[in-house]
């Protein structure tokens, strides 16, 4: 993609109603919610608000599809090729698409363009080369007898996703429910419905069947409880905040639906005196910053090897008094401001917390300018294993530093928390890192480098960072039941 220059214009809204049966339509209540450009505070457009009657009507039209072809009949070459063609649509609008997640999220258009829509055209082809190689296997069994097995969809899911990565993450649970044969309910989160609504538009033109994909926007307690809830769902892929999750199992527990969660993190972040300083202080800088600081993964613990602490600290102190904060639509801008003022409250009591609690607050601290919900890029020293902004996760620009004297205590103090989502080690000393990529609990370890992301790749928490992987076959295997076939050859 060509480097842009100028500023960008802001895109068009296209699709703002429920998409079910391949039909746009108005929520049954006939009721809208606005979702804002969070630099300005202004709407952007008004957005059905689906509710449990438009998720019942949406599930039907998913369990049509799932029971009654074309989808399920359809050869699974045939689906992996339109799963292509979703793709390379998706790609010929990537430069759109990335200004609709600017809007609606606030995201520099530079990030989304570079990270957010080829890392979603990467999935959905990663998962479309999948649709044909997903088999069963023949097992030798004692006895006269032929074993096989067979792996069938999952049936219809239900996808809840969140704001921070939104076609990110629809990819995440489109491709691998796509592949598997399966049909599906999304609801998209509250504050950025416009992408995913747009993508539906472009799974219809590449020739993914009506009901196969259906859209239901609206809010979590209503339209999310009332997918979570359904009878004719069989299993729920959420993403989200842990006491969300612990809501749906709850939710779940009657019916048993299968699960898939991917959930928030404290991911510790551990520099060695011993590594490429300079790349250890870019990456540091970049695992927390980026997208804002709202990444689960963000590298929010970071741990420095006491010799090296206050040259480290400087390093980050300038990189920080020099990002540019700003219109997220100015290529030049680095940080956008958060996504609601529900964020941007928690993010600045946590704020005030990291000061009441004794930390020293290096750099930022306030909210930056005077309209959206930016926030000073933050950094605290003097931070302990107890402080509650070492133990909680902020999900802002807020970056925790911690002092560390000694391999021997830091798997100790890494792994002193219910998260387990992430973890990077930065060293000049193979030892040293796989040792502690073996200790570290959590669902990846980078060995310097942060955010590496790839569709082949696993991500998934261990603990309360979440259930089941996201990505790579392990990702699929989510979407699908092993059914196991014996036949007597007496
Ligand atoms: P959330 O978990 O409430 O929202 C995520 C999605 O779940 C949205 O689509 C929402 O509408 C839906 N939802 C909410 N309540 C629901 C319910 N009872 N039943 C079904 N669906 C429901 O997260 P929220 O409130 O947006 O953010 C709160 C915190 O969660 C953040 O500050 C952050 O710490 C964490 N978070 C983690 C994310 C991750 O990537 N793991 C993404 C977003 C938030
Ligand atoms: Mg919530």
């Amino acid at each position: 993609m060509a480097t842009i220059t100028q500023q960008v214009a802001r895109p068009k809204v296209r699709h703002t109603q429920c998409f079910i049966g391949g039909r746009w339509t108005a929520s049954a209540s006939g009721k809208t919610f606005g979702t804002i450009h969070p630099a300005t505070e202004e709407v952007i457009a008004e957005v059905a608000e689906g509710d449990a009657e438009d998720v019942d009507r949406a599930v039907e039209a998913a369990r049509d599809a799932l029971e009654n072809g074309p989808w399920s009949t359809m050869d699974a070459r045939e689906r992996g090729r339109r799963m292509f063609k979703l793709a390379d649509l998706i790609e010929a609008e990537a430069d759109e698409l990335a200004a609709l997640e600017t809007l609606d999220n606030g995201k520099p258009i530079s990030d989304a363009r570079a990270a957010d829509l080829p890392l979603t055209v990467d999935a959905l082809r990663y998962y479309a080369g999948f649709a044909d190689k997903i088999h069963g296997q023949t097992i030798p069994v004692n006895g006269n007898f032929l074993t096989y097995t067979r792996r069938e969809p999952v049936g219809v899911v239900g996808q809840i996703i969140p704001w921070n990565f939104p076609a990110l993450m629809l990819a995440w649970k489109w491709g691998p429910a796509l592949a598997a044969g399966c049909t599906m309910v999304m609801k998209p989160a509250e504050q950025t419905p416009l992408s995913c609504l747009r993508m539906a538009h472009l799974a219809q033109e590449a020739g993914i069947p009506d009901g196969v994909i259906n859209v239901v926007p609206g809010y979590g307690p209503t339209a999310g409880a009332a997918l979570v809830r359904h009878p004719g769902v069989d299993k729920i892929a959420f993403t989200g905040e842990m006491a969300t999750a612990q809501t749906i199992m709850r939710e779940t527990a009657p019916s048993l639906k299968r699960l898939t969660f991917e959930l928030g993190g404290k991911s510790p972040n551990i520099v060695f005196a011993d590594a490429d300083l300079d790349a250890a202080a870019q990456g540091s800088h970049a695992a927390l910053y980026f997208n804002q600081g709202q990444c689960c993964c963000a590298g929010s613990r970071l741990f420095v090897e006491d010799s090296i602490h206050d040259e480290f600290v400087e390093r980050l102190t300038d990189m920080n008094n020099s990002r540019r904060l700003g219109d997220p639509f100015d290529p030049e801008t680095e940080q956008g401001p958060q996504i609601d003022q529900d964020q941007f409250d928690k993010i600045m009591r946590y704020i005030d917390i990291g000061s009441s609690e004794g930390a020293a607050c290096v750099t930022g601290g306030q909210r930056f300018g005077e309209q959206g919900y930016f926030v000073e890029p933050t950094l605290f020293t003097g931070v302990t294993d107890e402080m509650t902004i070492a133990r909680e996760e902020i999900f802002g620009p807020v970056l925790s530093v911690l002092k560390f004297k000694s391999i021997d205590e830091i798997s100790r103090r890494a792994n002193a928390t219910h998260f387990g989502l992430a973890a990077a080690v930065w060293t000049r000393d193979v030892a040293k890192a796989h040792r502690l990529a073996a200790e570290i609990k959590a669902g990846t370890v980078w060995i310097n480098c942060y955010d590496v992301f790839d569709a082949a790749a696993p991500f998934g928490g261990f603990k309360m960072s979440g259930m089941g992987r996201e990505l790579g076959e392990a990702g699929l295997q989510a979407y699908t039941e092993t059914k196991t076939v014996t036949v007597s050859l007496d």
